[in-house]
Parts: structure tokens; C-alpha cells; sequence
């Protein structure tokens, strides 16, 4: 079941209006920045089938916008699509707010639970507003490689 063809790449500006339409018909209402590296997976006909955000700020990374067209869930897709990210992952620092029970997907690929006061301000009103709509979201980060070695 797990073993189909499946391409992972970056996304060129061109194709941004794909990934936008993508978010839309998955229902993900982050959309996409012009500054976002945009990363997808397509299948063995092109077509588009999971797409993540590495959204990049002055000394970190916030990993976002993780979406895998239903079909093709937990066949994976989502595992493969992260493990691609660490590419872009080896020299920064990277926080997400997955689902709680996402926490063994994304610790997967390094990413441990992070304590509130860690992250920065704009992430804790993130995760704040978040809690306040219901969802029970957890704060992740990764640290750079650079920063491990140094310990
Ligand atoms: C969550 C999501 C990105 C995972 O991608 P995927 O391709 O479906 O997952 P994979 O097949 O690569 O899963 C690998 C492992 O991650 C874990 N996992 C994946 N989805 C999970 C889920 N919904 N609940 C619990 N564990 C899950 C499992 O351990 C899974 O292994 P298993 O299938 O052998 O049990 C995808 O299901 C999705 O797009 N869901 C809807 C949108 C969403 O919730 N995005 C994440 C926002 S934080």
C-alpha cells in the first residue's frame, strides 16, 4: 500500500497557484507566503498529493501547513515529505504546533516537545489562540545541528 511512486520537491513560484488551490481543497486557510519554502509531494501521474511550509524568520524555522490530500493518508506520504524537510532543517532552528497526537510523527524526525517560555512571541499567541478555539495543540521544536554540536 505504501510502496507507490512519489516525488518530493520544492515548489517553483510558478507553481504556487497550485499550491494555493491545494490548501483550499484540503481546507488549511494558512495559505501560502512568497517567502515560504513550499515542499510537495506529487504521484507518478503529477499530480499534487501533501504539501508542507518551511517558513523562515530571522534565526528559526517554523515548519507549517502539513497536508496530505485524504487519499493518500497514512500510506507514508507525511513521514516522507518530513524526512525531506531536514534538508532544510540542518542549520536552524525549527518549531511546530502539531496536533497533540502528532507528537510521535514529528518526533520522528527530531522534533521534541518545547517549553512554552522557549518560543518566540508571535508562536505562543499562535499556540494561545489555538488552545482558546479548541484544538489541542502542542509546541515542538528541533534544534539546528550547529546548536546540538555545541553542548
Ligand atoms: C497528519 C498527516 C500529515 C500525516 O501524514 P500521513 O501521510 O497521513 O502519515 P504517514 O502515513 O506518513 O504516518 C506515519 C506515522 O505517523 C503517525 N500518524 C500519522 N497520522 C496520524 C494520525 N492521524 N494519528 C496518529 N498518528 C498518526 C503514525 O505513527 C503513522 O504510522 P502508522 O500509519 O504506521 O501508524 C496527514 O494525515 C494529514 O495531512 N492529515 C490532515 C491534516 C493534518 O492534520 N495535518 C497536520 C497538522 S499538525
Amino acid at each position: 500500500m505504501n510502496n507507490f511512486d512519489v516525488t518530493i520537491g520544492l515548489v517553483g513560484a510558478g507553481d504556487l497557484p497550485e499550491a494555493r488551490h491545494f490548501y483550499v481543497e484540503c481546507g488549511y486557510g494558512g495559505g501560502v507566503d512568497e517567502s515560504d519554502k513550499v515542499i510537495a509531494a506529487h504521484d507518478a501521474d503529477g499530480s499534487m498529493i501533501a504539501l508542507v511550509r518551511l517558513c523562515s524568520h530571522e534565526r528559526f524555522t517554523v515548519l507549517r501547513g502539513m497536508q496530505v490530500r485524504r487519499r493518500f493518508q497514512r500510506r507514508g506520504v507525511g513521514a516522507r515529505l518530513l524526512r525531506h524537510c531536514l534538508t532544510f532543517l540542518e542549520n536552524t532552528t525549527a518549531f511546530c504546533l502539531p496536533y497533540r497526537y502528532l507528537i510521535p510523527f514529528y518526533g520522528t524526525a527530531g522534533f521534541v516537545l518545547a517549553e512554552t517560555s522557549r518560543l518566540p512571541a508571535f508562536l505562543r499567541d499562535r499556540l494561545a489562540l489555538y488552545s482558546s478555539s479548541g484544538l489541542e495543540t502542542v509546541a515542538m521544536e528541533r534544534e539546528s545541528r550547529a546548536s546540538a554540536i555545541s553542548q
